[in-house]
Order: structure tokens, then C-alpha cells, then sequence
């Protein structure tokens, strides 16, 4: 198969990775209207074709939180990436590093903030959730900061989980149970089977062990209901910032009101997500929700974004409604899971090409000028 797009790696994806886990990437929370709404609202913003414009010397490097990137594409936190193919999180980590975007290690990834820090050489960032055993939290910062993480990317809208109809039918946990029709399905699988026989890396690797009492947690909904804290407010930003005391992204937020709170709190980055029509079903899709939350904001909060994101083209969309930067989530675990690291350096390739070539063809050669004048 000749991979020309995102579409093919999800196609291949589908083929090779077992269905609990690809269903858990492709998924959304009870009708799925704001997860699909997320990817066709990119559908009606157009862009203004110029032509007879020099496009030669074409530049898609600039900085998200000051940090230098080779285009303005993260690699979103996925929980269970170590699940779309053996030593998922390493293996996306590696290819971020070479390809020089950020890389954002899930809390409730397999392998583990100091095992990631160990396999790659440069700095990731590192995604928290807040639990209700704040020592187990503070812990967890601790280690980010242990790791040289250079970023911590805290996850304000998942304290309860949105129910995900496929998990529940499948039975979702790692390392799956070995019931019939998983074992039926995963003979079908004989690329991740083999993968995942040759790795250690099969539970929850920045939970199990670290918490007392937790020996045997394999399951992301039951953990998320008995262990997620349902009261985390405002407040809590305040002291996971200060304990954090280092670049601080504040996610999930879809409303001007919350937009101006994340700006009061003093978070160097917020990211208009509804986590990838996940949570809240019935929420507007992250890219009709960014221009109201930069019309909140202007300049005085970098502004990203994720969701939706299948292309360059969208890439370029959301930087022409005022993203600074945006994340891939699913795109990446598509290529991980069709791959491994080298489907997700195609991934980011595919998107890089998709990227600049439309840029060219709006009559722009620097992705720091991108801005409303390229739309119609
Ligand atoms: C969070 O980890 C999710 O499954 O969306």
C-alpha cells in the first residue's frame, strides 16, 4: 500500500492493531457528534488561492512556549499508546525527537515518565491528571520534573470520564484480558502479538507500583471513577503550578469565561480541546470554539489547539483562526499502530508536505505570518 495520507495509515492501523485498542483510539463519547463534528468543521473554512507570488525559501519553523519547533505540530498525550503497538510511547517519542516537535507523555501511558526519559535524549512534555491522593500527584510532577520534562500539560476537563459506548461492549483494559473473542481477535493481529510478546511494557506503567494498594489496575474507567479527582477547581491550578515551577499548559478549555480564567492563573499556554470529542457530546468542535476563545484572550495567553486535525490543511486552518500551535492525536496512534515509529515519522511527514505545499499555494512562505488574510 502506497501511504499518501492519514486516511491510509488509519486504514492500515485498523487492519493491525487489536479492536479494544483501535476502537478506543477511534471513538468518541456517547453519539460521537462533537468527535465527528471536530473533523468535518474543518470542511467549510477556505482558504484564499494567490497566485504569482514567489514561494521559494518556504519556512515552518517557529517556537510553541518559546520553544523551538520544526513546524507547529505536537504529538497530543493518547492514554494507552503503549497499547497501538509494543512500546508505543518511546517509539512516537523518538520519532517527535528526530523529526524536532514536542512529544506529550499521557499519564496514563504504558511505559513510564522515567522509562520514556531513559529511550529518548531530549525533553519531553508530560500531561497530568489530577487524583484525588494529591501525594501520588505531587509525585507524579515530581518525576516530570525528575525527567527534565519541559513542559507539564495539565488536563482540566476529564475529572469524570464521558462514556465511550465501544470500551464498555469491549472490555477495554491493558493488557486485555484473555477472554475467547480477544484471544480470536488478536490471532488476527500477528504483528502486534509479536511486538507485545517481546516487550515488558504492558500496564500502566506511571500508576502500577507507585500507588499503594495498586498491584493489578488495568482498567482506564474504573481507575478514572475511583481515582480522578471530581473536585479539582481553579485553586488546584495554583499549587500544581507552583510545585511544578516550570512551562505550564492548561487543556480542555472551550469557553471565553474559562479562557480569562486561564489566563488569571498564569498558565503560559491554554489549548482549546473538548479531548477529541471524548468528554462532553454535544460540545462545539475545538476549531469553531478557537476564534471566541482568542477573541477572549488576544496576546495575553499563548493560544493552541487540538482535535480534528487530519491534514496540513487543517494545521494551516487553525493557525489562520489564531492557534500558535496545534496537537495530533489519533493521526499519530494511526501511524504507531499501521508502523511503529516509522509510521509515525510518516504521519509527520504527511502532515509537514500537506502543510507547506498549501501554504505555498495561499501565496504565504512563513508559517509566523499566517493569519485570518489567508481565508476567505
Ligand atoms: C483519556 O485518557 C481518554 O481516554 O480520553
Amino acid at each position: 500500500m502506497i501511504i499518501t495520507n492519514i486516511e491510509d495509515l488509519r486504514i492500515l492501523a485498523k487492519q493491525r492493531v487489536p479492536r479494544m485498542f483501535y476502537d478506543y483510539a477511534d471513538s468518541g463519547s456517547w453519539s460521537e457528534s462533537t468527535y465527528r463534528a471536530n473533523v468535518s468543521d474543518f470542511e467549510g473554512i477556505k482558504f484564499r488561492q494567490r497566485v504569482a507570488i514567489n514561494m521559494e525559501n518556504r519556512s515552518l519553523m517557529t517556537t510553541m512556549i518559546g520553544q523551538n519547533v520544526a513546524m507547529p505540530v505536537a504529538i497530543a498525550p493518547c492514554g494507552m499508546t503503549g497499547m497501538q503497538h509494543a512500546d508505543g510511547e518511546i517509539l512516537a517519542a523518538r520519532a517527535a525527537e528526530a523529526f524536532g516537535v514536542p512529544f506529550t507523555l499521557s499519564t496514563m501511558s504504558i511505559a513510564s515518565i522515567e522509562d520514556v526519559a531513559a529511550n529518548v535524549s531530549k525533553p519531553f512534555w508530560f500531561q497530568l491528571y489530577v487524583m484525588k491522593d494529591r501525594a501520588f500527584v505531587n509525585d507524579l510532577i515530581d518525576r516530570a520534573k525528575a525527567a527534565g520534562c519541559s513542559a507539564l500539560v495539565l488536563t482540566l476537563d476529564l475529572q469524570i470520564l464521558g462514556q465511550r459506548h465501544k470500551d464498555l461492549k469491549n472490555g477495554l483494559s491493558a493488557p486485555p484480558k484473555l477472554t475467547l473473542p480477544n484471544i480470536l481477535n488478536m490471532m488476527t493481529k500477528p504483528r502486534w502479538c509479536t511486538g507485545m510478546l517481546g516487550t515488558k511494557r504492558r500496564i500502566f506503567g506511571n500508576i502500577v507500583g507507585h500507588v499503594k494498594g495498586v498491584e493489578n489496575m488495568s482498567s482506564l474507567s474504573a481507575w478514572t471513577a475511583q481515582q480522578f479527582d471530581p473536585a479539582l477547581c481553579w485553586d488546584d491550578v495554583q499549587w500544581i503550578k507552583e510545585r511544578w515551577g516550570g512551562k505550564l499548559i492548561l487543556k480542555g478549555i472551550m469557553d471565553p469565561e474559562d479562557a480569562q480564567l486561564a489566563v488569571k492563573s498564569g498558565a503560559d499556554a491554554l489549548i482549546v480541546s473538548n479531548h477529541g470529542g471524548r468528554q462532553l457530546d454535544g460540545a462545539a468542535s475545538s476549531i469553531a470554539a478557537l476564534p471566541e476563545v482568542i477573541a477572549a484572550v488576544g496576546d495575553s495567553i499563548e493560544v493552541h489547539m487540538d482535535g480534528g486535525i487530519r491534514s496540513g490543511q487543517d494545521v494551516l486552518k487553525a493557525l489562520a483562526l489564531g492557534a500558535r500551535g496545534v496537537y495530533i492525536g489519533r493521526p499519530v496512534l494511526y501511524g504507531l499502530g499501521a508502523m511503529g515509529e516509522a509510521g509515525v515519522a510518516k504521519c509527520l511527514e504527511l502532515i509537514q508536505r500537506e502543510l507547506d505545499i498549501t501554504m505555498a499555494l495561499c501565496g504565504q512562505t512563513d508559517v509566523q505570518k499566517i493569519g485570518r488574510h489567508i481565508l476567505r
